[in-house]
């Protein structure tokens, strides 16, 4: 397979979209023998996987994705990767595969960024340099059984902006699919979630929707989350709301915007939120990494039609959310103790 690498020059940082580009470097490191070696950065973006692999044919697949953001001073910062070096280890638990160190994850983030530190966007374009941790289960496997081999990877790639102009809200839909089942792996990031989402969504963005609101898989009753992000409404009286529930991804963004809604004085709680009581909400929005704080314009259930704030414009709790948790992220303004971690580019 011929691999032609990206180079700083083919980017125009205003106008980057969500795609894999092909970077110089990526970490890799091999379990093997009950351990895991050193690693080090590689140079091709194939990978050695075994006919066998669990990670192709039992779903032994997990990952994770964060950002590094570049500073007004020049440096990069990542966003809280201690919480995504915890979370891969929860994947790795329920999907019985080796728990990658959590010290070496967070290294090897540092290590991948430093190493294509030339394709982290300027500061001021909202653009990132995407990361992706993931590890498979590798190695000749014919039942269904661990794995006794693992690769764990970083590879990274330039994303644009999530909005090129203000914060636009979206409309979603429910329908009648679960993406994960209760009991099942939809606290993990794994892959086979991610395939059953696929479905759906397409069915969604056919209808004119943006993404899909699954419901909780028992009753489909309450909110579970939005597409590939967590779901938040803000209500008339002050509180900032978000589903508690264990077929849903515990979310880095999430966690940061109670923490946030809290220091702006809304009162924030994880709840059972009923798809019939959206009347409740002033606000409402998406949150995760790939999408920051998305606006809800509105939620389609059952044929009917419920617009939050506005269809056209962001809400201002939710923009209030947004420049906080981006200044922070973006180095502008101090967040809390641990938030922000400083790659060392030298
Ligand atoms: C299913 C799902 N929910 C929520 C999120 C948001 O999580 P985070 O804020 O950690 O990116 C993601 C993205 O990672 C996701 O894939």
């Amino acid at each position: 397979m011929t691999e032609k690498k990206a180079q700083p020059s083919d980017f125009d940082w205003n106008d980057l979209g969500f795609e894999y580009h092909d970077l110089p470097y990526r970490y890799r490191a091999y379990y093997k023998a009950g351990q895991w070696n050193a690693g080090g950065l590689e140079t091709s973006s194939t990978l050695p996987v075994h006919e066998a692999a669990t990670g192709l044919h039992y779903g032994q697949n997990i990952f994770e994705g964060l950002k590094a953001y570049r500073r007004k001073d020049g440096g990069v910062n990542l966003f809280r990767p201690d919480m995504n070096a915890a979370r891969i280890q929860r994947s790795a638990d329920r999907l019985l595969m080796a728990e990658f160190p959590q010290e070496q994850f967070v290294e090897a983030l540092k290590e991948v960024v430093k190493a294509n530190q030339d394709f982290v966007p300027p500061y001021g374009t909202g653009a990132t340099l995407y990361l992706r941790p993931f590890e498979i289960g590798n190695g000749p496997v014919v039942g269904v059984h661990p794995a006794d081999e693992y690769v764990f990877e970083v590879y990274a790639t330039p994303v644009g902006a999530y909005y090129k102009g203000g914060l636009t809200p979206t409309a979603y839909v429910t329908n009648s699919y679960d993406r994960a089942a209760h009991g099942g792996t939809g606290q993990a990031k794994a892959g086979g979630n991610y395939a059953a989402s696929m479905l759906p969504g397409k069915e969604a963005h056919e209808a004119g929707y943006s993404d899909v609101v699954y419901l909780d898989p028992r009753l489909h009753e309450n909110i579970e989350e939005l597409g590939s992000a967590n779901f938040f409404g803000i209500t008339k009286d002050g509180r900032f709301l978000t589903p508690k529930s264990p077929s849903i991804l515990p979310s880095v963004t999430k966690y940061s915007l109670l923490a946030l809604a809290e220091e702006m004085g809304l009162q924030p709680e994880e709840t059972t939120i009923s798809i019939n009581d959206l009347d409740q909400f002033a606000e409402a929005g998406a949150m995760g990494t790939a999408a920051v704080i998305s606006p809800v314009g509105s939620i389609t259930h059952n044929g009917k039609k419920h617009v939050f704030y506005s269809e056209t414009e962001v809400g201002p709790w939710t923009q209030k959310l947004y420049d906080r948790l981006t200044a922070i992220q973006n180095g502008d303004e101090p967040g809390p103790e641990g938030w922000v971690v400083d790659v060392p580019l030298k």
